[in-house]
């Protein structure tokens, strides 16, 4: 997919540092109030710097749009969500279990056929596109075709993109189950089918331990460990319920983490949703084994799983990340995602900053996922997904960025006010996927 080279004057801002590690949290961060993004024919960032010092180096007759006045920042990446649940999203129920059993487990029935597969996969792709994410981490159901459905749409939009099957062998209907050994089959035929085809990336997804035979997870532990470089997606300490229910299905565990670990599935690459209701132990293992925690607020508050313990976890220096998990998750914006992260902090007395925040949608979920350089980043030689935001894109934002001090302050209100509208335009491997209309 070459294209001509294309230069864009704007704000330019991305991360070289984990901001919270440092004594001074501005280092982490490379801003350019009046920058040059150059993105060359092979869809990377050729160059990234102040327009001053690179505009006279740019080659005689290259394409350039003067974006003054907009930030220019890298894809968003959203580490978890899964793409049968779009039409279910916002559907009230009191809690995880009811809710899966009521809406969720039925929508997926229909993800067997892969016409409809395909039709939902696109709407859901445009939707992440039109609200800055440009790479997710991205569950279909159980039915291999739907993963199928979801990699060619991807694959046709050139998008870098990390999905796998749903397994699941118990406790769910009849019509969406698959067996140890099925699950196991269709997961390894999908991953030589699409595992590193163009940008699509695969992802071993038993759904969480109440829905697998031990097994199923066995099997998952050796297609795991038979690939070190395919990602690794599920559920953890989401929900009380469903840690007694862990519980009695596994009564021989320390924990419902240990359920995992017990089979082999803590390692790099691994991503474990939600990791509400971890203890010392677990967290312990989550950094030892490099693990990460993709915590997922408008979720969580949605289906009032709990609060995600920000302090605890950076202590422990575990990995984590930022995701929407729709369909529990209300939101495919990261924006308001943020917005709802900050607050679970507050009410656990932590100051989540907005700078922390966009470093983990960004540079920090490329460093959790082990893709540093490739996406999350405008250095020069990553892929070039980026998108352009508009800081003033509504009145109201207008006005509260006339009074600004800082850029902690600039993506403080990106951050609380922010939304699509915020979105004024999505590149994907150097190409726009998205623009608002005006
Ligand atoms: N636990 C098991 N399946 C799911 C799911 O689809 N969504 C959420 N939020 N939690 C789960
Ligand atoms: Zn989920």
């Amino acid at each position: 997919s070459l294209h001509p080279a294309c230069a864009y004057r704007a704000q330019l801002l991305y991360f070289v540092a984990d901001p919270t590690t440092l004594e001074d949290p501005a280092e982490a961060v490379r801003y350019h109030s009046d920058g040059l993004l150059l993105v060359n024919e092979q869809g990377r960032i050729q160059a990234c710097g102040d327009w001053s010092e690179l505009s006279d180096t740019l080659p005689a007759g290259t394409q350039t749009l003067d974006l003054s006045g907009k930030i220019i920042m890298p894809g968003m990446i959203d580490t978890h969500l899964h793409f049968p649940q779009t039409d279910i999203i916002a559907s009230p129920a009191s809690g995880l279990l009811p809710w899966l059993e009521t809406y969720t487990f039925p929508t997926e029935g229909r993800f067997g056929d892969s016409a409809h597969a395909r039709e939902v996969a696109g709407v859901f792709l445009d939707e992440l596109l039109r609200n800055g994410t440009t790479t997710a981490l991205v569950y279909g159901s159980v039915h291999p075709q739907s993963v199928d459905a979801f990699f060619e749409e991807s694959h046709e939009r050139n998008l870098r993109m990390i999905a796998g099957k749903v397994m699941m062998d118990r406790n769910c209907p009849d019509y969406l189950q698959d067996t140890a050994e099925s699950g196991a089959r269709d997961s390894e035929g999908l991953i030589q089918r699409w595992h590193g085809k163009g940008r699509q990336l695969y992802a071993l997804t038993p759904r969480f331990a109440p829905t697998s035979s031990p097994e199923q997870l066995a099997a998952c532990g050796e297609l795991a460990r038979a690939y070190p470089d395919v990602f690794l997606q599920t559920h953890v300490a989401e929900n009380k319920d469903e840690i007694k229910w862990v519980s009695e299905l596994f009564p021989t565990n320390r924990s419902y983490l240990d359920v995992y670990d017990s089979f082999g599935l803590l390692r790099p690459r691994a991503i474990y949703g939600h990791s509400i209701w971890l203890d010392e132990q677990d967290r312990a293992r989550m950094h030892d084994t490099g693990s990460v925690a993709a915590h997922c607020p408008t979720s969580n508050l949605f289906l009032a799983s709990g609060l995600f313990d920000f302090q605890s976890i950076r202590q422990s220096k575990v990995l984590h990340t930022l995701a929407t998990d729709v369909g529990g998750g209300t939101s495919f914006s990261m924006l308001r995602t943020m917005n709802e992260a900050h607050k679970v902090a507050r009410l656990n007395n932590y100051h989540l900053t907005a700078t922390s925040m966009f470093y983990m949608a960004t540079e920090g979920a490329a460093r959790a996922l082990d893709m540093q350089g490739q996406i999350g980043t405008l250095a020069p030689g990553a892929e070039a997904d980026f998108i352009v935001l508009d800081p003033k894109a509504t009145a109201l934002m207008a006005r509260r960025s006339a009074l600004l001090n800082s850029l902690e302050e600039q993506l403080f209100v990106l951050a609380l006010l922010g939304d699509d509208r915020c979105i004024q335009a999505s590149y994907s491997a150097g190409r726009r996927v998205h623009e608002r209309d005006h």
